[in-house]
């Protein structure tokens, strides 16, 4: 629960990127897998959000048509505004990418500097982009030039402890004409590991005069969020992990800046109901394939906001196809598939 004095006053503000007007200053993050165009919708009708942003995309894939960043980039009216994310360190290339994403529906573009990835720093994009700043701030330059919508940049904090370069970098870019910057605080070296370095964005938000910084990582309820926003004077958050169990987290955290207290959590058959529009929309966009591997993963991660439910969990990562999805979710909601886990029996005192 978050205190009344926790909350940070006129933190509220939507966000403006370049001249695109966010109905608030919370971001889904780009979370390769994940925020696919399904939950992108599912978290956008839930509230709160201001912008989603697509996985990393491959600007090759996307300029030869290749099926995968075609499924990657779709978007659709109601997954607006969209920001798409791309990779990758030739900035021709990249510029091309840039233009065909904005035929294709970007709102806004941006560029991945944060990625640790192998697959992706050896062909010097993601983190790689922060190991030669000039070269960087060129390639930035030239993505900037060759559209009209708003271009962001999505870094770390440095590739290493000994390299830190976001406060320097991210000034550099501003100075080309990117519109926002994001601050993911960690190194490249760190990838997960460790908490979010907070001193390291707040270091970021001083050196960038006048586009908003967006702060990023480790943010997992309103009481996170106002903490961000307040020890590092940041004017947006991104949020990845944190919406994975709950999509309604934006909500949560918009109403706790608005008002300073937190909406009702949604309740059982609420959460129940995100999962199946979640699968509805998986099936619709991308078939049952898609939907049936996906919904196997995701339901661990919805099932943490869900109380004891293991039998839900084990019933849908064996099920055969969808209908058999929506009947243990049927049955969930009749009171089945809840049955309490059983405690290790070390954490119980013993009588001797
Ligand atoms: C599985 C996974 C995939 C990710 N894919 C991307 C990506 O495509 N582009 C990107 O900029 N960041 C990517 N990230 C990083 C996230 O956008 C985010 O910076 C990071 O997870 C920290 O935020 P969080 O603690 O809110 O999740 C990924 C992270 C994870 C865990």
């Amino acid at each position: 629960m978050v205190s009344q004095s926790q909350h940070p006053g006129n933190a509220a503000r939507p966000l403006r990127i370049g001249n695109v007007q966010l109905e608030t200053n919370l971001l889904l993050a780009p979370v390769a897998n994940y925020c696919d165009l399904a939950f992108r919708i599912t978290c956008r009708e839930l509230g709160g959000l201001g912008l989603a942003c697509t996985d990393l995309l491959s600007p090759q894939g996307l300029l030869r048509g290749t099926a995968r960043s075609l499924d990657l980039a779709a978007t659709n009216d109601a997954d607006k505004p969209i920001c798409m994310q791309l990779y990758g360190g030739n900035p021709d290339i990249l510029a091309e990418g840039a233009k065909w994403a904005v035929e294709h529906g970007a709102t806004i573009i941006d560029i991945n500097m944060g990625c640790p990835v192998d697959k992706v720093t050896k062909k010097d994009g993601g983190s790689k982009l922060l190991c030669d700043p000039s070269s960087t701030i060129r390639l930035a330059a030239r993505i900037v030039e060759s559209v009209e919508v708003p271009v962001t940049a999505k870094l770390r904090l440095g590739w290493s402890n000994g390299e830190i370069v976001a406060p320097d970098l991210a000034r550099a870019l501003e100075g080309v004409g990117i519109q926002a910057i994001t601050i993911h605080g960690r190194t490249t070296e760190q990838k997960f590991k460790g908490e979010v370095d907070l001193d390291g964005i707040r270091r970021v938000v001083e050196a960038v005069r006048s586009v908003p910084v967006i702060g990023n990582g480790d943010v997992k309820s309103a009481a996170d969020a106002a903490r961000m926003l307040e020890v590092t004077g940041c004017s947006g958050i991104m949020i990845g992990r944190g919406a994975f169990s709950a999509p309604w987290i934006f909500r949560e955290i918009w109403g706790f800046l608005q008002t300073g207290s937190v909406p009702p959590e949604p309740t059982e058959g609420e959460k129940v109901d995100v999962i199946r529009r979640y699968l509805d929309r998986m099936l619709e966009y991308r078939g049952e394939h898609y939907a049936m591997t996906h919904i196997r993963r995701r339901i661990s991660w919805f099932s943490k906001r869900l109380g004891p439910c293991k039998p839900l969990k084990e019933s849908v990562r064996t099920a055969r196809d969808p209908a058999a999805v929506y009947a243990a979710l049927d049955e969930f909601t009749a009171g089945g598939l809840r049955r309490f886990e059983t405690r290790p029996t070390d954490s119980v005192p013993q009588e001797a």
